[in-house]
């Protein structure tokens, strides 16, 4: 029997023809494909807003806090359900991440809590579009814009999915993207920071090249900087020909990727309606494209059903573990939502490759122990 996998980077000959094509023209480092994977991206999306393509989902959400000014004495809000990585991207500029609990039906930032978090360090919010959902984000900008706040949406699951009908990316503050290996699309890694804000554009593109201004602009036109200045900390962030190459590749297949992201959701949906001691989060499926399938074990079996499914050779995750109780973040409060999730959340096999026969293997396993 072979395993069901998790996750998986759905990548072809097209990837493979696209990465021959970078090395045989014999630059594999920053240039015109990275360009091209940007305008390509934009175009997809439908914004006029700008896109700057970095190595990684982290390296975007720890550039568009370092280019905000964010820095040692402030604070981020941030919701302790989320990866490690909106956490370390915070911390990597210093500044304190400051964790907030979770909304229940749909594992969002509880506005609630957050308030309560507000200090005077405050400078910024970072949402995360927990798997693929970003419906409350008025509430979040409304929120922002009363308390003076900026808005770091971490999409790292939302790539391809809508908001009161238009893509996500094309409205908002700053909007960060993950392309790793396992995303909606992937570039082998990477990631993506969409601005409307020229001046942090700039200052976002100079600082994935080590600071080294209008380095970008060299590069597109294949030149290097050999007289240059640098006027802030900078990092070696930028996305390479290679990794734009492939993602070009898989933004040609989004499409066909996120209807079997769909059908298989809505698969789960139908194969697990009205079981006991599952429940599904509230989101609005119509709108999004799932990352990852997440339900909620509420009978206090998740982790033997974790052990089941590995027995039967079906791979299952909990995304995520609080932050707030990990040791370099803890925090002196509890957050009784977020707890009470890390015990039951469970992530089933979802990805472009996954087969029906497969799925079904799935929902039949699930199905056995609860109905035990
Ligand atoms: C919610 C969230 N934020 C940020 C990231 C970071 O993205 P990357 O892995 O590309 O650094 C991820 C990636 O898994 C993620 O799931």
């Amino acid at each position: 029997m072979n395993t069901v996998r998790l996750s998986k980077s759905c990548v072809g000959q097209e990837e493979k023809d696209a990465v021959c094509r970078v090395i045989d023209a014999g630059y594999l480092g920053m240039g015109k494909d990275v360009q091209l994977f940007e305008e390509e991206i934009a175009d997809y999306l439908g914004t006029e807003l700008e896109v700057i393509c970095v190595n990684t989902g982290t390296a975007a959400l720890h550039l568009a806090l370092l280019c905000l000014d964010i820095g040692s004495g402030d604070e981020v809000l941030v919701p302790s359900i989320t990866y490690v990585a909106s956490f370390q991207a915070i911390a990597a500029t210093g500044a304190k991440p400051i964790a907030c609990d979770v909304t229940a039906d749909r594992v969002f930032i509880d506005l609630e809590d957050a308030a309560k978090r507000l200090t005077k360090r405050t400078k910024a919010i970072m949402p995360v579009h927990y798997a693929s959902d970003s419906q409350s984000m008025d509430a979040v900008y409304a929120f922002a814009a009363i308390h003076g706040l900026r808005v770091v949406e971490d999409a790292a699951h939302a790539f391809g999915c809508v908001r009161h009908g238009a893509r996500v990316g094309t409205v908002g503050d700053v909007i960060c993207f993950s392309f790793d290996g396992i995303k909606n699309i992937t570039s082998g890694e990477g990631g993506a920071v969409i601005t409307g804000d020229i001046e942090l554009a700039r200052r976002i593109k100079d600082a994935r090249l080590l600071g080294v201004e209008k380095d970008t602009d060299k590069r597109y036109q294949g030149q290097r900087s050999w007289s240059l200045d640098v006027k802030h900390q900078g990092y070696r962030y930028h996305m390479s020909n290679l990794m734009a190459a492939i993602g070009s590749e898989q933004l040609k297949k989004v499409n066909k990727f996120s209807e079997h992201r769909k059908a298989c959701v809505t698969r789960y949906r139908a194969g697990l309606a009205g079981v006991k001691g599952l429940a599904f989060l509230d989101l609005n499926y119509a709108d999004i494209v799932s990352h990852i399938f997440v339900v909620r074990i509420t009978d206090g079996r998740r982790d033997r059903l974790m052990e089941r499914l590995r027995s039967k050779k079906i791979e299952c995750g909990i995304h995520y573990m609080p932050n707030h109780l990990l040791d370099y973040f803890k925090t002196p409060y509890s957050l009784p939502t977020a707890e009470m999730l890390g015990c039951e959340l469970l992530s089933l096999p979802l990805h472009a490759d996954l087969s029906f026969a497969d799925q079904d293997r799935v929902i039949a396993e699930v199905l056995k122990l609860l109905a035990s």
